[in-house]
């Protein structure tokens, strides 16, 4: 890498805490592979500074940053402008800065959909789609899926009112497809006879607890696509029985580099060097 100098382009990541991130290692070294003289830098930021930061950013050499937990909605109120999808989802993981303009978007949602395009070769356009939990990460996919064309979609959440919530948000902001179901194991097991693609947006089955399941894996039929968004461990105990049955399985180490990917993109205007930064990504994994 070059010496970071005073035409060295910025791009930050602002989160509270930010301890464990893999982004400035994978983003650093996406910029060093194609030699491009920019640098990754995280900044703990608390709430209370949120704006103030951002406007000392957009005053210096930054051409954007990725916005994490707790400010993906905060954040908006700062921008100048925002995307149609991360409108839709209400909230914002990357910003760009030009001509000391900003505007939000929204990568993690199509970030999922594109891990799962180029591991399955499947789109999710006329699928018929079922997603466990309703928290944010949840929210940020079944908004992108619906909006990306799925046919249908069935949320299912421990907290019920909060599928119900988000399913009515869908049908009103998206289109009617959406519907919210219960935990009740008939009611799961008739829906998801027809499912083309399982996601799990829990944290159930995530290091250490990773013994547990989130569902009882004889609920999902051999076609259909089981995908977890759960990195650590790569394959949660979900993907071990479900693959065994032989459906085919994706974890979620593919929407973490496919957002950093797009977020890439959009600040640089190149294609970003997926395989090397999934090397990164396997290397902190480990
Ligand atoms: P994220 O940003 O990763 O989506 P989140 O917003 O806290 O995190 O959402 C976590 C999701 O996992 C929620 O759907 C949560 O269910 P509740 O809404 O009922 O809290 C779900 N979840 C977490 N622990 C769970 C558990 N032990 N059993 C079932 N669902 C669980």
């Amino acid at each position: 890498m070059n010496a970071i100098n005073v035409n060295t382009k910025l791009v930050g990541l602002l989160g509270n805490p930010l301890g464990h991130s893999f982004s400035p290692a994978m983003q650093n070294r996406a910029f060093e592979k194609l030699g491009l003289d920019y640098y990754y830098l995280p900044i703990e930021v608390a709430g209370e500074n949120l704006g103030d930061v951002v406007k000392g950013i957009s005053r210096m050499n930054f051409a954007g940053f990725n916005v994490t937990i707790p400010h993906k909605i905060n954040i908006i109120k700062y921008l100048d402008e925002i995307d149609e999808l991360a409108e839709i989802i209400g909230a914002v993981n990357t910003v760009t800065i030009k001509d000391g303009r900003l505007k939000g978007y929204n990568t993690d949602g199509s970030g999922f959909v594109r891990s799962l395009e180029e591991e399955t070769g499947i789109t999710v356009q006329d699928q018929n789609v079922f997603i466990l939990g309703s928290g944010g990460a949840s929210r940020s996919i079944a908004l992108t899926v619906a909006y990306k064309g799925a046919r249908t979609i069935c949320l299912c959440n421990r907290t019920v009112s909060k599928a119900q919530e988000l399913a009515g948000e869908i049908n009103a902001k998206v289109r009617e497809c959406c519907i919210s179901v219960t935990l009740d194991k008939g009611e799961m097991k008739e829906l998801l006879k027809d499912c083309d693609i399982f996601i799990n947006t829990t944290s159930v089955g995530m290091h250490p607890k990773d013994e547990e399941i989130p569902l009882d894996p004889e609920l999902i039929n051999e076609k259909t696509i089981v995908c977890d968004i759960i990195y650590n461990p790569l394959k949660t105990k979900l993907l071990k029985e479900t693959g065994k049955k032989g459906c085919k399985t994706v974890n979620g180490l593919g929407m973490l580099l496919f957002q950093g990917a797009e977020a890439f993109k959009l600040w640089t205007g190149k294609d970003a060097p997926v395989s090397d930064m999934e090397v990164i990504l396997h290397v902190l994994s480990r």
